[in-house]
Order: structure tokens, then C-alpha cells, then sequence
């Protein structure tokens, strides 16, 4: 079974560049492959929508618990829908530590996204310093699943210490912790989630990784900006 590359682009590429990206990652990537979503800024949502034709998929990088209404800045399931995306990203660590969100607050989020139609990429991750209580931190989480549609989440393991930082886990380190999380998730909802690993993938370090048994797939920042390199990354998941 092919294994899932999702790239997160943060905050970066206007609509040009967003096209120009396309342009070149549509040449590179085997024919007929569709085991990818890019997450791009909600402005560049439509726009790589239109650019990639209905191969793959197009995620959005956050979405709010509510249809419409008045919450200046926040984007609904209905609005990423309409601009051809069906996935978002909830519950990463940016999120998490820069704009203050709250274990309560990603929950939320994650009812109502699954609820109204969208597939939810859902991240859990341990700071550095919490490496000794993994379990604990990881299990804490993951309560946030408790009253969503899970057959419409993916989850992603992304240790805080390696995002962006050019140090990946080790290959013990993301076994141990995807086994604590589908183990977890297996008994508290009797149910098998895909988890994908996020943290510092490149086209160099992905291929032990998506050969791991227990990864779905890899979720990627930096290298998910080059488009040669993030199809470097999806051909290595067929
Ligand atoms: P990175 O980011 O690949 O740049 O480490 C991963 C992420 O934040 O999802």
C-alpha cells in the first residue's frame, strides 16, 4: 500500500509562486499518483486546487469550530471545501506554542472539522524535555480524539525538538512512540488510525522511515517547499 506524503508549507509562497510550484512538481511526479496533500496558506488554497487538477489532495493549515459568524481571522470547513481542499492540519505544535492553542481548544476543532466534512491531520508531539514521560504526554494528547468522526483523521507523530531543526528522530525513537500512539488509540477507541511522521523529513531520510511498518506516511515542512524534492518524497511513498 502506498504510504501518504503531506506537505506543510507554513507561512510561505504567494499564488505565483504556489503556481510556479505546481508547474514543476506535476512533471516530476510518477503518473497517476495520488498520495499526497499540500497544505498551503489558506490564500494559495484555490489556487493549488485549480493547479493540480484533482491529483492528490489540498489541505488547509488551520480551520475554526464554527460555519461563519463573527471571529475576525478564522476560516470555516464550508470556506477550505469551497476552495477545493478537503483536509486540514489541526493540533501542530506552531499552533500549540506560538498562537497559545490549548488541548481543549484543538479538540474542539477536531469535532467540528471531522463533523462537517474534512479530513484532519492531527499532530501530537513531545517537547525535548519530555522525552521520559513520552507515554503520559502523548496519551494526554490524544484524548483530544474523544467525540470526533475518527474515520476521518490521520494522525502525525511530530517530536517538537526535531520540526524544523534538521534533527530527525531515531529510527527506535519513531517506532516506540507510533507504537505507544496506535496502541493508545486501539484501546481507547477500538479503532486503527494511519500516523505519519513529521520532524525534519527529506528525500535522504524518508526511506527508512515510510519503511517502517507502523508509519503511514511522512508529514513535511522545509523540504515540501522545493518542488522537485517534495516529489523526490512522494515517488519514494508509492
Ligand atoms: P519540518 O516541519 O519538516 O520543516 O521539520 C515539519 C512540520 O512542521 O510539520
Amino acid at each position: 500500500m502506498s504510504k501518504f506524503v503531506v506537505a506543510n508549507w507554513k507561512m510561505n509562497k504567494n499564488n505565483d509562486e504556489a503556481r510556479a510550484f505546481c508547474k514543476v512538481f506535476l512533471k516530476q511526479i510518477n503518473k497517476r499518483t495520488n498520495n499526497f496533500c499540500i497544505c498551503p496558506p489558506h490564500t494559495c488554497l484555490a489556487t493549488v486546487s485549480e493547479c493540480l487538477r484533482g491529483v492528490g489532495m489540498v489541505g488547509a493549515q488551520n480551520v475554526y469550530f464554527a460555519t461563519k459568524g463573527a471571529f475576525t481571522g478564522e476560516i470555516s470547513p464550508e470556506m477550505i471545501k469551497s476552495c477545493g481542499a478537503n483536509y486540514c492540519i489541526i493540533g501542530h505544535s506552531e499552533r500549540r506554542n506560538l498562537f497559545g492553542e490549548t488541548d481543549e481548544f484543538v479538540a474542539k476543532k477536531l469535532k467540528f472539522a471531522t463533523e462537517n466534512g474534512l479530513k484532519v491531520i492531527f499532530c501530537v508531539g513531545e517537547h525535548e524535555d519530555e522525552h521520559t514521560k513520552i507515554l503520559s504526554v502523548l496519551k494526554h494528547q490524544l484524548k483530544a480524539l474523544n467525540g470526533a468522526d475518527l474515520t476521518n483523521v490521520v494522525l502525525a507523530y511530530e517530536p517538537i525538538w526535531a520540526i524544523g531543526t534538521g534533527k530527525v528522530a531515531t529510527i527506535k525513537d519513531i517506532k516506540k512512540a507510533h507504537g505507544i500512539i496506535l496502541d493508545c488509540v486501539q484501546k481507547e477507541f477500538n479503532i486503527k488510525i494511519p500516523c505519519l511522521y513529521g520532524g525534519s523529513v527529506n528525500s535522504c531520510n524518508a526511506k527508512e522511515i515510510l519503511a517502517l511498518e507502523e508509519v503511514a506516511g511522512v508529514l513535511v515542512g522545509g523540504a515540501s517547499l522545493d518542488p522537485v524534492e517534495f516529489a523526490k518524497l512522494v515517488n519514494l511513498a508509492k
